[in-house]
Parts: C-alpha cells; sequence; structure tokens
C-alpha cells in the first residue's frame, strides 16, 4: 500500500514537472458527442503549429481515439525510452499522442475509471513532450472520468467547449461550462460549430441545426463566444483521409482561421 502510494506520488510528481515545461494548457470539450470537438482540436493545434508555436496534441478520448485517425498517423509506431515515450511527430513544431497508436485498430477500449486516468496520467507526466506553448487535450463527450481527470491533473487549464447550435446540445453544452467553472478551469468561452450550411450548387444558406444558439448560451453563461464553424463536405473529407481542413480555401477554413486569431489574442501571445 505505502509502495503504491510513495508511486503515485512520483507520478503526480511528473505530471507537475512535464507540464511546467508548458505554456498553455487548452481541454476541448462538449456535454454532447459527435459536436466536433476532435476536428476543432486537430485543426487547432496544427493552425498553432503553423504559426510556429510549439505545440503538442494529447487524445484523451480512450474509448473513440480520433486524433490518430485525423492526423493521417493511424500506422505511427510509437516508441518508449528509459526517458519515457516518444510522441509522434506531425510537423517541425507539432507532436501528438493517442492510445490508438498502442493498440490494435477494431480492439474496443473495455476500461474502467482509474486506468482511464492512469492512461492520462501517463500521458501528461511520461511523453516527452518538451517545451510547448500549447498543449491541446481532445476529451471524449460529456464529463465522465477522462475530463475529470484532465481537469484535475492539468493545473490553469483553459476549456474551451464546442457545441452545435440546436437546444439539445445546448443543454448539454451548458452542462459542461458549469462542469469547468466548478473544477476551477478557465473557460476560454465556446465555439459553434456545424453553424449552418451553403449549398454548393445554389448558394442556398440551410440551417440544418439551426444558427445563433452557440453565441446566445455563451451571453446567457457570461463566457466568450470564440466563432462559429459552418458545416462543409470537406471538413468530413479531409478529417477521413487525415489532412486538416484549414489547408482548404473556403468559409470553414476562412472561420477557423479567424477564430485560432481570436485565441491567440485572448491568451496575448
Ligand atoms: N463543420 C463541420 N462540417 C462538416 N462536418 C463536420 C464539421 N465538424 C465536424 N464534422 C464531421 O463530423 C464528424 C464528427 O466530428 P468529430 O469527430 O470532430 O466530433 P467529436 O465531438 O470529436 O465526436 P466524439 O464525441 O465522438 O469524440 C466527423 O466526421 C467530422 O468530420
Ligand atoms: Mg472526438
Amino acid at each position: 500500500m505505502e509502495e503504491r502510494r510513495k508511486k503515485l506520488q512520483e507520478e503526480e510528481k511528473r505530471v507537475e514537472e512535464a507540464m511546467g515545461h508548458v505554456k498553455n494548457k487548452i481541454a476541448v470539450f462538449s456535454g454532447k458527442g459527435g459536436v466536433g470537438k476532435t476536428t476543432v482540436a486537430v485543426n487547432l493545434a496544427y493552425a498553432l503549429s503553423l504559426k510556429k508555436y510549439k505545440v503538442g496534441l494529447l487524445d484523451a478520448d480512450m474509448h473513440g481515439p480520433n486524433v490518430a485517425k485525423m492526423l493521417g498517423i493511424e500506422n505511427a509506431k510509437v516508441y518508449a525510452d528509459d526517458k519515457g515515450i516518444i510522441p509522434i511527430e506531425i510537423n517541425e513544431n507539432l507532436r501528438a499522442i493517442s492510445l490508438a497508436l498502442m493498440i490494435d485498430k477494431d480492439v474496443p477500449v473495455i476500461w474502467r475509471g482509474p486506468l482511464k486516468t492512469a492512461a492520462i496520467r501517463q500521458f501528461l507526466g511520461e511523453v516527452k513532450w518538451g517545451d510547448l506553448d500549447f498543449l491541446i487535450a481532445d476529451l471524449p463527450p460529456g464529463t465522465g472520468d477522462e475530463v475529470l481527470s484532465i481537469a484535475q491533473m492539468i493545473k490553469g487549464a483553459y476549456a474551451i467547449i464546442v457545441t452545435t447550435p440546436q437546444d439539445v446540445a445546448l443543454l448539454d453544452s451548458r452542462r459542461a461550462v458549469n462542469f469547468a467553472r466548478k473544477l476551477g478551469m478557465n473557460v476560454l468561452g465556446i465555439i459553434e460549430n456545424m453553424s449552418g450550411f451553403k449549398c454548393p450548387h445554389c448558394g442556398k444558406q440551410i440551417n440544418l441545426f439551426k444558427v445563433g444558439g452557440g453565441e446566445k448560451a455563451a451571453k446567457e453563461l457570461g463566457i466568450d463566444f470564440l466563432g462559429a464553424i459552418p458545416i462543409d463536405e470537406k471538413i468530413v473529407i479531409d478529417g477521413d483521409e487525415g489532412k486538416p481542413f484549414i489547408n482548404e480555401k473556403g468559409e470553414a477554413s476562412d472561420a477557423f482561421k479567424k477564430l485560432v486569431e481570436g485565441i491567440e489574442e485572448k491568451l496575448k501571445i
């Protein structure tokens, strides 16, 4: 028992030490699933890396780890040496780690809370992140084990809440915002994703999931609205092909780049 407690304390110390080398930690989460967290996390990390910031991207979704797929590194292998786990290099400024890189592709992860917490502790403390300007954590939906672990283990983390505009998503987003606040996270703001769709053939606007709900919820909750990203089929295609969509031309990519500038401005870096 004493032995285990000591080991845990050592691991916690390593997390603290590693996080001391990271200027800004950002957790991307949402109340509802499938609203675009991973898309936002991957493209935010990539956009910041193109601006020459040193960025780490941590896939903290243990049951549905999608970061590797969206970055096109599904087949990459993770190595470790006696000093720690070596993250996969995406470009000279971006490194990523995901459980998907350590397990067989189609094997489900059947883990209870303590195992997931231990894995996140390892991702934070044992991965050789080095000095970073940003560590972006992509979280699973809701407010379960992984989200709680990240919120508790990373002191001073910022939270970005991704939502779609319809009422059911907003209801869950309010919960996510209050959860982040309760855990002492600094809420950077809300992103409204899948915010309207412009028909590429006739140019007509179709608001599939409504529009404006994210901004309204942000106002009600007294937090910043970071921006809206429209529905764009290129986002789906690029995500499936493992390419960041911000390299595309168009409204969605422009909106995303503006949103990244806003985040930079907010963090004054
Ligand atoms: N603005 C958008 N326009 C079109 N498709 C989008 C947009 N945003 C995300 N998608 C697509 O929607 C799907 C879900 O997105 P994503 O995986 O990023 O959501 P998530 O919130 O991370 O999901 P989960 O809760 O399962 O982790 C993906 O196929 C993605 O390509
Ligand atoms: Mg996801």
